[in-house]
């Protein structure tokens, strides 16, 4: 069994998912209790309730969970008033039609599947957009998307959920809810998902790159190291100015990597042996260093 999650705010999520794979969970299930132990925490701005709001001072979050076995995906977009978007995209992922929903629609469909709406902007995130929207000009941050994979016995599945860019348009949508650029799973080689500035990551179809890069021949490592540079490489000889992007990559037989083009990424992984521990990639995922 292989977990790997974005971000130092997934540790907690990944030993929980670790878990529940232990007791026989359905892979899909404990990546939801991965990913949802991140949405739930209020002290996470970028995920779920507590992130921080739209130009409107409203939180629209963006999720997708995809199962490498038969590419279902369920996916939401600009979703309001749900705490745990992940888990109503996941609601969707067996639909033969109507698997990705968004705005009103997708908030109708949560209500009714018994999802109940709750006030997603916090004290603390409401104060952050007060201040922001005094300043002038604005400056979009606060993309850290929550991306889990797991590789178990041949099979992977794939996740994510974010509350999107600080002060986002209403309506934006970043990479986090696209099959493609935000995950991928496809069981017959493996999974990736991507972190950072959603604008930059779909114009690399960055997810679905690292795939096809294993499915190639590539390890995981090589392939995320490579569709990162690839992907910077390319926007900076068309003239422009790459934003932020990681990714984290694992194969179906639970071998994984991570790549970055900032200057440290921390992921979290969780191994066969039982370990749980946080890593940091610098150098396009070139220099991988374990934490603890
Ligand atoms: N990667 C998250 C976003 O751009 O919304």
């Amino acid at each position: 069994m292989t977990i790997i999650a974005t971000w130092k705010m997934a540790l907690n999520g990944t030993k929980l998912a670790r878990e529940a794979l232990i007791k026989g969970t359905p892979l899909e299930e404990a990546l939801i209790t991965l990913i949802k132990d991140v949405e739930m925490n209020e002290d996470f701005h970028s995920v779920g309730y507590s992130g921080l709001p739209n130009e409107d001072g409203v939180v629209e979050c963006d999720a997708a969970i995809m199962n490498g076995d038969n590419l279902h995906f369920g996916a939401v977009a600009g979703l309001r008033s749900m705490k745990s978007a992940v888990s109503v995209a996941y609601t969707l992922i067996d639909n033969e039609y109507n698997n990705f929903l968004v705005g009103e629609g997708a908030l109708k469909h949560a209500k009714e599947m018994g999802f109940k709406e709750e006030e997603m902007l916090t004290d603390e995130a409401k104060k952050r957009w007060l201040e922001e929207r005094a300043k002038k000009p604005k400056v979009y941050k606060g993309h850290d998307t929550v991306c889990g994979l797991i590789a178990e016995e041949g099979r992977v599945v794939a996740a994510t959920s974010t509350s999107g860019l600080f002060m986002k348009k209403v309506g934006r949508v970043g990479d986090s809810p696209l099959v493609g650029p935000g995950l991928y799973a496809d069981s017959e080689v493996g999974a990736a998902a991507a972190t950072g500035v959603g604008e930059d990551i779909i114009k690399g179809t960055l997810s679905y790159a690292i795939v096809s890069l294993m499915a190639g021949g590539l390890s995981p490592q090589d392939a995320a190291t490579k569709a990162v540079m690839d992907l910077d490489a390319k926007l900076r000889a068309k003239g422009e100015e790459p934003r932020d992007f990681s990714v984290i990559a694992v194969n179906k037989d639970g071998a994984w990597g991570a790549a970055t083009n900032i200057a440290e990424f921390p992921f979290i992984v969780s191994e066969e042996n039982g370990e749980t521990a946080m890593y940091i990639a610098r150098d396009f995922g070139r220099e991988i260093e374990k934490i603890k």
